[in-house]
């Protein structure tokens, strides 16, 4: 049994690239620090040491890449009151800066989550960009959001005069790009949207973060058909790159054909000339099988038509033969000129595959219904002012809470690029949470479930009010008079765990007919970022005594075990949707995550009959292994602590922990 005491911090990313290196290479590594000429050596010609090589560099790089390594001092504090279906939901909000929730997500998500969509700052000059803080992140995001009070503290925006324009932006995404790529499932993919200030830069760090080799594409979208109203040249688009974890993982990217698609051009480009009708001496009879359509061999074309008629009786033989294979039709069409006949069958086939496809409802995923997805959409679907703003307008009965949120179907065809139905999407730079939006609608409609896992800033509104203009400000002033009449802090956050409550509810009431809809899930569960629980020993060596004594608890005030619970299940890399059970065991409370997996006590005075109760009860639930927790000082004296020890040892138990 391991024997382990925990501090109040996440996982610390550069020593386990460490242990991954020494994996690889044991002789580069010598008392935990890597010999770099060694290293060298190890890797031969294919190492670049020129000063001239190829890279993409700005002030401040390193040090992003090194905050992207130091561990979180931070921790996540779960929020039963704001959450919605607490017991039940596998979906999260979380409310933080980014880094940090980020960092403290890898252990328990890292390489899980299938599908990440972002809509960053795009750093139009007007954006205030969040920075990064290498002293204390924490006291600069309690700061920042206006928690505690700073002499002085600024939020401004980042202008293009300010020196540091794209510097800054490029500091703020370097590193929350590289945490992210790790959360990413082998065949996962990242969509970044962006627009012209900031996609060249976007598109150099994404090449270092996730390698040119895992470049997908870029999709432009018409997000904007009405235009900005500048001048010479007025973007209607944006840009999306898509990156692969590993490209050679990823699975193939489709895209649902829309229904006027569906009838007119599909045909044509059935098989493996993309225009067959425009070359009538290589068209062949149809096979249609499960809305895909094949043709016969030349072999068996010859057979049935003989360049005048066809042969009835071969055609009744190949009918009988394909059907037998599940093909649902054999359709002839003449070959050579006569245009006629083959338009005419050409039709029928057209519009028997139609009827099949809409009216069958068996089909699960016929080729009919996908296509490889093209670079440019331009669908009325895809402007942000119809399934952007105005949805979510009417979702807050006549408020505007958001500036520019991104239309849910783009997001939703972003995500249905992959066709795995039980996915964790994730979106970091949430806003009003149109990604939750198109998850639990896409659900809705196709019986997925996918789950999602927002991270959004409580900013603050009133920021967002100074920064406005004189009609903006007229609209937000009456979002913020909202939120204070509902008890609620005027922050973005806030928009985006209502937004998910409302279009959660529409959405199961739009649906209420279908089958299983009262399963679907549209709750979630609210964590905030905060400070470790566990106390920093920072002594006051003058005062010693006293220190001791204050130390005695190493909880900080105020926290709740509910709140430690979590902290430990973000150690352990456990996923922060698992049950949490509750039991009382010899008049001390326990709690049972993931059924058995983990079980926490930090009651004071254990004694070995708690630790003979947490057994049978691990006995009872049999997880595959299991953890015990307990308060270093929650034992009667140390003898006491041995003995329990002893006990969980003997039990099997893999882990016992003390905090
Ligand atoms: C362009 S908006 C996203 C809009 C979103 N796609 C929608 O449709 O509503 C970017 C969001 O990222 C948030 N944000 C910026 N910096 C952040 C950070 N460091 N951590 C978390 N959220 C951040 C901003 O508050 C803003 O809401």
């Amino acid at each position: 049994m391991k024997e382990i005491q925990l501090d109040g911090q996440s996982t610390d990313i550069a020593e386990e690239n460490i242990q991954k290196l020494k994996a690889l290479f044991p002789e580069i590594v010598t008392e935990g620090k890597v010999d770099f000429e060694k290293l060298q050596q190890v890797l031969g010609e294919y190492v670049e040491d020129s000063d001239e090589r190829y890279n993409f560099s700005w002030n401040g790089k390193g040090q992003s890449l090194r905050l992207s390594q130091t561990p979180s001092l931070g921790t996540l504090r779960p929020c039963k009151e704001e959450s919605k279906d607490w017991d039940t939901t596998q979906n999260l909000y979380i409310e933080g800066d980014n880094l940090e929730v980020l960092k403290l997500l890898q252990k328990s998500y890292y390489g899980k989550v299938k599908m990440i969509y972002i809509d960053p700052p795009y750093n139009t000059g007007t954006d205030i960009i969040y920075k990064n803080d290498f002293h204390d992140s924490l006291e600069y995001y309690k700061a920042y959001t206006g928690q505690i009070d700073k002499d002085g503290f600024q939020k401004t925006t980042n202008t293009e005069t300010s020196g540091r324009y794209h510097t800054d932006w490029l500091n703020m995404m370097y590193p929350r790009l590289r945490l992210a790529r790790n959360l990413l499932t082998d065949d996962g993919i990242i969509v970044m949207s962006i627009d012209d200030y900031e996609f060249y830069n976007l598109k150099k760090i994404a090449d270092e973060v996730f390698g040119e080799n895992n470049f997908v594409g870029t999709i432009i979208t018409r997000c904007n058909p009405q235009g900005r109203g500048r001048k010479n040249i007025d973007p209607v688009h944006e840009y999306n790159f898509i990156y692969a974890k590993n490209i050679s993982y990823m699975g193939e990217l489709t895209i649902k054909r829309d229904e006027g698609e569906m009838t007119t051009n599909y045909l044509l480009r059935s098989g493996t000339n993309s225009r067959k009708f425009e070359r009538p001496l290589r068209f062949y009879p149809l096979l249609v099988k499960d809305g895909k359509v094949s043709c016969i061999t030349q072999y068996e074309y010859e057979q049935i038509y003989d360049g005048e008629r066809f042969n009835e009786q071969h055609l009744a033989y190949l009918e009988k033969k394909y059907t037998s294979l599940g093909f649902q039709y054999v359709l002839p069409i003449a070959k050579n000129g006569e245009e006629k006949v083959w338009q005419r069958e050409f039709n029928r086939v057209r519009n028997e595959c139609h009827t099949y496809i809409y009216e069958s409802g068996q089909i699960k995923t016929p080729a009919l219904l996908y296509r490889t997805p093209q670079s440019l959409w331009l669908n009325e679907k895809y402007s942000n002012s119809g399934s952007g703003t105005n949805i979510l307008i009417s979702l807050f009965d006549g408020l505007k809470p958001f500036d520019f949120p991104k239309s849910y179907k783009t997001v939703q065809d972003f995500i249905t690029l992959n066709d795995d139905k039980n996915m964790i999407v994730m979106d970091f730079f949430a806003g009003s949470s149109t990604t939750a939006h198109a998850v639990m609608d896409l659900n809705a409609k196709d019986g997925g479930n996918r789950k999602f896992i927002m991270v959004q800033l409580p900013e603050s509104l009133e920021n967002t009010y100074n920064n406005a203009d004189k009609d903006r400000k007229k609209e937000l002033r009456k979002v913020i008079d909202f939120l204070i009449e509902n008890n609620k802090p005027a922050t973005l956050a806030e928009i985006g765990k209502e937004r998910i409550r409302r279009a959660g509810e529409k959405i199961k009431e739009e649906n209420k007919d279908k089958e299983n809809i009262e399963n679907l899930d549209i709750g979630f569960k609210v964590l905030k970022l905060d400070t470790s629980n566990i106390r920093k020993w920072q002594p006051d060596y003058d005062n010693l005594e006293q220190s001791l004594l204050e130390y005695i608890d190493n909880f900080v005030e105020g926290r709740t075990e509910l709140d430690v619970v979590y902290e430990i299940m973000l150690k352990y890399g456990l996923d922060l949707t698992y049950p949490v059970d509750e039991f009382t065991i010899a008049q001390k409370k326990v709690y049972s995550i993931g059924f058995g997996m983990l079980m926490i006590c930090l009651d004071d005075e254990i004694t070995t009959e708690v630790a003979r109760g947490i057994l049978a009860k691990i006995k009872e639930l049999s997880p595959e292994s299991s953890r015990v927790v307990f308060k270093d000082n929650g034992f009667k004296t140390d003898s006491n602590k041995t003995n329990i020890k002893e006990i969980l040892k003997s039990g099997g138990i893999e882990e016992f922990i003390t905090i």
